[in-house]
């Protein structure tokens, strides 16, 4: 399925809320058969329940919010690689979300191993881009590209529509056609019609929005 949600719950919920969170999504998710739904439902959960989390929602997708750089295994005190990731379930992992660049210094290089670790692995990496879109070219056609403008992470502000033509237009003709195109900043479901309009966005990636059922469920519906 090509329209993909991403649910992205960074450092939110104790394990307990997790799967309680999971497990009051609509049943026909929970089970896998989305009849009723366009899109899919990626869960980007905290890196330590997600074992358990695919183990209990073996049709729900998961993502990690991270990887190390390092890979496959090795001395590297506090990391997970993408080999582990894929170990207990996971099939997608975000990379170079704004977060982690703005908190940990994250450069190009070190998101473009990160993605190739989880290439390597077997996981979609779903690579996130500010206003520099040069690191999408290196990518072929097995990944997402996200478009996260810094401005409107967390602040209800979206681009407008000339920028999100610009943007995805020039994305589209960056990379390979399989790739998914990623919007990610501030999506609601009042302003979700407004993203749905512009052409060439394939999935959109929730932070705030994705914490609240109702919510998530509205926006899963019409997306
Ligand atoms: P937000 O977060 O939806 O709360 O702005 C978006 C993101 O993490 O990309």
């Amino acid at each position: 399925m090509n329209r993909k949600v991403i649910a992205n719950w960074k450092m939110h919920f104790s394990l307990k809320e997790a799967v309680e969170f999971c497990a009051i999504l609509p049943p026909d998710l929970i089970r896998g058969s989305q009849d009723d739904y366009p899109s899919q439902v990626i869960i980007a959960a905290p890196t330590p329940y997600l074992a358990h989390l695919t183990h209990l929602f073996p049709h729900l997708s998961f993502a990690a919010q991270d990887v190390s750089a390092h890979a496959p295994y090795g001395a590297h005190t506090g990391e997970t690689s993408a080999s582990q990731l894929a170990s207990c379930g996971v099939r997608y992992c975000i990379v170079g979300h704004p977060e982690r660049r703005r908190d940990f210094s994250e450069n190009d290089e070190i998101v473009k191993r990160k993605a190739d670790n989880c290439l390597a692995a077997g996981l979609v990496p779903i690579i996130c881009l500010g206003e520099d879109l040069s690191l999408a070219k290196e990518f072929g056609g097995d990944c997402m590209i996200a478009y996260e403008p810094k401005e409107s992470i967390g602040t209800g502000v979206i681009p407008d529509s000339k920028r999100l033509a610009e943007v995805f237009g020039e994305l589209k003709s960056m990379v390979a056609k399989s790739v998914n195109l990623v919007y990610g900043g501030s999506v609601n479901s009042g302003n979700l019609s407004a993203i749905k309009s512009a052409c060439n966005i394939d999935s959109i990636l929730l932070g705030g929005a994705s914490l609240r059922k109702d919510e998530l469920e509205k926006i899963l519906k019409n997306w």
